[in-house]
């Protein structure tokens, strides 16, 4: 049985991959900060597949978490086929209002921690001749969001060096690849590091906010279609670079992003693709 490790899976996409995959007869990893804390359809399913579905600790910020964990999947399964890099972190505020720990934090979550994963699985890939990376990305890794900057660049970040590696690997059997979901209803929303606009940026902020509020309240809450994105980009003789999931409404949010008077009262015309 094919395995795949997971980060992130006490919510959202993570709990959500971890059962779709497991449903399709892979071994499953599914890491997570807190399992103390694990969903109980994993610790259900680790309970009733407990040579197949393990659940463990790992901050993917953490070095040396995630260099336990990797030694202890391998020793344990002797494998890994498929590594998922799905934890992540949003923030919404103006730049100037963000804190450089806080910009650092959501780059060592979403870009540092992922990166270096790759690296500490990429030997036992080699050396079996095969594996596949999926990076969950965003559409912010496509659109340049205000008030997002911290999070579209982190994202544009994993997308570039997704593409860089899917070809940097390529002659070993390895294939690095994206998810790029678009708005889904999970806990993000409700973990993101948000700042609250000082004086200069409060008028636009607020217009933006409510804007962006209500893209996120119209999200759908069924995350299907990243589970089955997820697996296609596992599973495909020969993947695409990015598998999108659920991205249809963001061919809204340019036209949001136009109509922020104040923005263009300051000049500023987006595309969201500029
Ligand atoms: N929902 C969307 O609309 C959307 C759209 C595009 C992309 N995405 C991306 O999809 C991925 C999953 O997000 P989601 O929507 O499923 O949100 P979610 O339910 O909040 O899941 C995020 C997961 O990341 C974990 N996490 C955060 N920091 C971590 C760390 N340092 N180490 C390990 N795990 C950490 C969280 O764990 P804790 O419970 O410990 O905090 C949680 O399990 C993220 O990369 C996100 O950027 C989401």
């Amino acid at each position: 049985m094919p395995v795949v490790l997971i980060t992130g899976c006490s919510s959202g996409f993570g709990e959500a991959m971890a059962l779709g995959f497991a449903e399709r007869g892979f071994q499953v990893v599914a890491t997570m900060r807190k399992p103390t804390s694990a969903p109980a359809s994993l610790t259900e399913l680790a309970a009733a597949r407990p040579d197949d579905v393990m659940l463990t600790a790992l901050d993917v910020t953490d070095a040396d978490m995630r260099k336990g964990v990797i030694d202890t999947v391998n020793a344990r399964f002797g494998r890994i086929d498929v590594l998922i890099n799905n934890a992540g972190v949003g923030s919404r505020g103006a730049f100037e209002d963000t804190p450089d720990a806080q910009l650092r934090m959501m780059f060592e979550t979403n870009l540092f921690g992922p990166l270096d994963l790759i690296r500490l699985v990429l030997p036992l890939m080699r050396a079996q001749g095969s594996g596949r990376i999926i990076n969950v990305t965003s559409v912010a890794a496509m659109i340049k969001t205000p008030f997002m900057s911290a999070y579209c660049a982190s994202k544009h970040a994993l997308d570039a060096a997704t593409a860089a590696l899917n070809i940097e690997t390529r002659g070993t059997g390895v294939r690095v690849v994206s998810v790029v979901p678009g708005p889904f209803k999970t806990a993000l929303p409700q973990n993101s590091l948000d700042r609250a606009a000082s004086a200069p940026y409060a008028a636009i902020a607020e217009t933006f906010n409510r804007n962006f509020d209500g893209l996120e309240a119209g999200a759908p809450t069924d995350v299907t279609p990243v589970v089955l994105a997820a697996l296609a980009a596992a599973t495909d003789a020969e993947p695409l670079l990015r598998y999108t999931a659920g991205t249809e409404p963001v061919k809204i949010l340019p036209p949001i992003l136009q109509a922020l008077a104040p923005l263009e009262k300051i000049g500023l015309h987006l595309t969201g693709q500029d």
